[in-house]
């Protein structure tokens, strides 16, 4: 079924129930591609839905309106969980126009190699639909070069593409619908942007600055995943902190292990940082997802990094922690290497290293033994976890 968002304005997405890995994001709860229906004088769909999913969004449209009397679509994202649903949508609805931004021109031209009667629009342009306008803003770099975002004149709706959105199935289609629904909304919203937009912060901000100036004002906020928001105003705030890279007095000791020497050590430092009354939490690489890691490190201010040393190197999976962190550019946070070794002992160094890179303030140079930790170095440990708890945290 279609959903209206107000009379006229419909959702005509799909839900992808099953989705658990969305390009090594878990999706533990599914996702939504949502794509939207504008009926006006000029029938418009704005975004469409991932390839597999253009029959189910095709018999939405077709509840409202014979898909063949669509005569603009916007396409807001050239990324394929929108455009994958282009190339069988355009054929079919054979529109007047397919309304991009010009990296999105660029981009769908490099995806499907078709010449589609593309319309590149910039922020300010605006497009008569009848009685409605659409406003277009360009958004580059959230999360992608083309990405723009959509907003409906008159009725003040924001189809905001990835921005606000979240990873979650369900069949309610409004925020407002989900006050108790586990796991908690808020949180997926959350790890939606610790993990898709941490590194832009700076832009979002300077978005926020750009709506003020043209003073836009939103009732309703669409995004391209997860639920619609018809009180926009908490997720707005969210965005806010995040973008700003507010940080709690929260630290994380994220590890991994080969014989417990390194995870005796992540216990000693954890227990350190409950000691001077820092929000802890530790996490081994094997069992926490990074994806769900990283939520946690967005409000942060602390990260103590433990790995061993494996073949001259680290343990595999503290090398691939790094490097999506260090993708994720995050910011305003003091961090520090631990671990243990046998001979060569490097781990310590090559996640110094690796802190330094990403600009993160070293909280200290570093904490490793040899083999297995005795009970003084576990104490040093703990109390050290104290000390960089309390020098670095708001406590
Ligand atoms: Fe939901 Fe950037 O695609």
């Amino acid at each position: 079924m279609p959903v209206e968002l107000i009379p006229g304005v419909y959702w005509v997405g799909a839900i992808d129930w099953t989705l658990r890995d969305f390009h090594g994001y878990l999706t533990e709860a599914g996702s939504t591609y949502n794509a939207y229906l504008i009926l006006d004088d000029k029938i418009t769909l704005i975004d469409t839905v991932k390839k597999e999913f253009v029959p189910e969004m095709l018999a939405r449209v077709a509840e409202v309106v014979n898909p063949e009397k669509i005569t603009y679509i916007v396409s807001n994202h050239v990324e394929m969980d929108h455009s994958g649903g282009l190339p069988e949508t355009v054929a079919r609805v054979k529109p007047e126009k397919v309304f991009c931004s010009p990296a999105g021109k660029e981009g769908l031209s490099r995806h499907y190699k078709q010449d589609w009667p593309f319309e590149v629009v910039k922020t300010g342009s605006e497009l008569s639909l009848g009685k409605w306008t659409l406003t277009f803003l360009e958004t580059p770099m959230l999360h992608w070069p083309d990405s723009m975002m959509t907003y409906l004149k008159e009725e003040q709706i924001l189809f905001s593409s990835d921005g606000f959105g979240a990873h979650l199935a369900s069949s309610e289609r409004f925020d407002d619908q989900l006050p108790d629904y586990p796991p908690d909304y808020p949180h997926q919203v959350k790890k939606y942007y610790a993990n898709i937009l941490m590194p832009f912060g700076a832009l979002i901000l300077r978005l926020y600055d750009q709506i003020a100036k043209l003073g836009l004002t939103f009732k309703i906020i669409a995004p391209d995943h997860g639920l619609i928001y018809r009180n926009p105003a908490w997720v707005m705030e969210a965005y806010r902190k995040w973008a700003a890279a507010e940080v709690e007095p929260k630290a994380l000791v994220i590890y991994d292990t080969m014989w417990h020497s390194t995870e005796m050590l992540a216990e000693a430092f954890t227990q350190g940082l409950m000691d001077a009354g820092a929000d802890a939490q530790m996490h081994h690489l094997r069992r926490s997802h990074y994806s769900d890691i990283m939520t946690e490190v967005l409000d942060a201010g602390l990260l103590l990094l433990g790995s061993p040393t494996l073949n001259n190197g680290l343990f595999p999976t503290v090398a691939e922690f790094l490097t999506y962190l260090k993708g994720l550019k995050p910011r305003n946070k003091a961090a520090m290497a631990f671990g243990s070794y046998g001979w060569s002992g490097q781990a310590v160094k090559l996640i110094n290293q690796e802190l330094e890179a990403m600009k993160l303030k070293m909280a200290h140079p570093g904490f490793q033994v040899k083999y297995i930790p005795d009970p003084e170095e576990l104490t040093a440990a703990r109390a050290l976890g104290a000390q960089v708890a309390r020098e670095n945290l708001k406590l």
